[in-house]
């Protein structure tokens, strides 16, 4: 009898043992206070079982009632690139602790720069095919971005039904990367859209924020090798042979032939990258390439899929090789187009971080200067102003209109990985059209930029 109650102790000690195991394993990957508010998948259309994941984070300490609160919607680039990376790398409310040694645990760290903190924030897997979204059959996955946009415009009206309180939040379309194609494409279909509704049933777009982006591939393929040369990276020989590639590209793409156009963009980036022999070209103060990997070991872990709402026995691409090769004949279109009627219509910022070689700044300043816009003499002619943020030099900030440029220092492609609360800061300030972002910025020149000692 003794022995039998020996064994049920026993048992119940391993029972509690194993429990706990499995309770601490889950808690220390997902925290509790890290679970999104909402999470789920979004139809792109009625007739098909194709959906966008998405997870919601509400505003954190929201500064207004939540019906006025700001709702920002997240797009990751690639193309084929999850927004888990940029929610768990990035600008989400808690990120992966960047493990300093290979024996450090991977674990979810609270993000004092999150995007969240004061307004709404919804991370979307697009396209479908991407991440945890779902394309039932691979012929669904978009090939163009009025594809992408028709799409991503099914599940926003789906997310605002979801809830009545979102249906008078301003929203703003915020992404990087390949999402220079997709936050203008979203954005345009958006006012289109609204141009033939009653103002009661159109989409509350605000504006459109751009960071390290591709949107005028044409015009940007050519930079790379003047921007390498003058930044000391190459020698002049060299600068010619990539500019004799950037030709090649710029050529198939003004003979629209898609496909070999992007092949060729793809040698121009390649021997770039070969000729210099940086750890990555997205940043190239870098000694290693950003931690991708760790944003797919954390969503590989089975109870992190569960508590996210993950249906099925997916197993998680951090970027689908499948999807961008499906949007191999989109990479070289333009759609600056889109952007011109945005900066007329609604706000624009672009953001872009200096240390990025492929899609920095002067590939950016290169198309935007060509910008089909009344106000492009004012924006080319307004001051660049120094940005700080609690009074550390954070960037430039060059305003006109509705069209705002940031310079980030210190930040290469994924801007919010590397200078999370500075990020936040331009974020809300932009929004809210506050201190550097707002309307009336004036320099005050006679005291607050004292002249240092004469040198000689
Ligand atoms: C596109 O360019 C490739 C490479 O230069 C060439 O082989 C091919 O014939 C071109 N296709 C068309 C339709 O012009
Ligand atoms: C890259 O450089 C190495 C030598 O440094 C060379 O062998 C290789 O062919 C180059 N690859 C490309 C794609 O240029
Ligand atoms: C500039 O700053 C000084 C001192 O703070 C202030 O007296 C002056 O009114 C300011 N000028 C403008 C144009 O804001």
């Amino acid at each position: 009898m003794e022995s039998t109650t020996t064994n049920h102790l026993l048992l119940l000690l391993l029972f509690f043992f194993f429990f706990h195991c499995k309770l601490t394993l889950s808690i220390s990957l997902l925290p509790k206070q890290a679970l999104p508010t909402k999470s789920g998948y979004l139809p792109v259309n009625p007739t098909s079982k194709s959906a966008i994941f998405y997870l919601f984070y509400e505003a954190q300490k929201p500064t207004s009632p939540l019906s006025q609160t700001p709702l920002l919607i997240w797009l990751q680039g690639g193309p084929g690139c999850s927004s888990m990376l940029g929610n768990f790398l990035e600008l989400g409310p808690w990120r992966v602790n960047f493990r300093k040694t290979p024996d450090q645990p991977l674990m979810l760290e609270p993000n004092p720069g999150s995007w969240n903190r004061i307004f709404g924030l919804l991370f979307l897997d697009n396209p479908i095919g991407t991440g945890f979204s779902i394309a039932s059959k691979p012929e669904e996955i978009p090939r163009d971005q009025t594809k992408v946009a028709q799409h991503l415009f099914s599940a926003i009206t789906t997310f605002i039904k979801s809830n009545p309180s979102f249906k008078s939040r301003p929203i703003y379309i915020t992404g990087e990367s390949y999402a220079g194609k997709y936050a203008p494409a979203f954005g345009y279909h958006i006012l289109k859209e609204n141009a033939q509704w009653p103002e009661s049933d159109r989409v509350n777009l605000v504006g459109v924020a751009v960071g390290n982006g591709l949107t005028d591939p044409v015009i940007q393929v050519a930079t790379h090798a003047a921007n390498a040369y003058f930044s000391g990276l190459v020698n002049e020989r060299q600068k010619h042979e990539l500019e004799k590639l950037q030709t090649e590209a710029v050529a198939l793409t003004e003979a629209r032939n898609w496909s070999a156009a992007t092949a060729a963009r793809r040698r121009v980036l390649n021997r770039l990258q070969n000729m210099t022999e940086f750890a990555t070209l997205y940043d190239i103060t870098k000694r290693a390439p950003y931690r991708n990997d760790m944003v797919e070991e954390l969503l590989r872990n089975d109870d992190v899929k569960a508590a996210l709402g993950v249906k099925g026995s997916v197993v998680f691409e951090v970027c689908s090789d499948f999807v961008n090769e499906i949007l191999h004949e989109d990479m070289m279109k333009s759609t600056k187009y889109m952007v011109e009627r945005l900066v007329k219509e609604s706000r624009v910022l672009l953001y872009q971080g200096v240390n990025d070689m492929r899609l920095g700044v002067v590939p950016n300043e290169a198309w935007v200067k060509t910008l089909d816009w009344e106000g492009i003499e004012g924006y080319l002619g307004a001051e660049r102003e120094v940005w700080r943020v609690n009074g550390e030099l954070a960037g430039y900030v060059q305003k006109w209109g509705s069209l705002t440029n940031v310079v980030v220092l210190g930040a290469g492609h994924l801007v919010p990985n590397d200078q999370a609360l500075n990020s936040q800061a331009m974020i809300e300030d932009w929004v809210l059209e506050k201190g550097f972002f707002g309307s009336a910025l004036k320099k005050n020149l006679s005291t607050n930029y004292p002249l240092g000692p004469m040198q000689i």
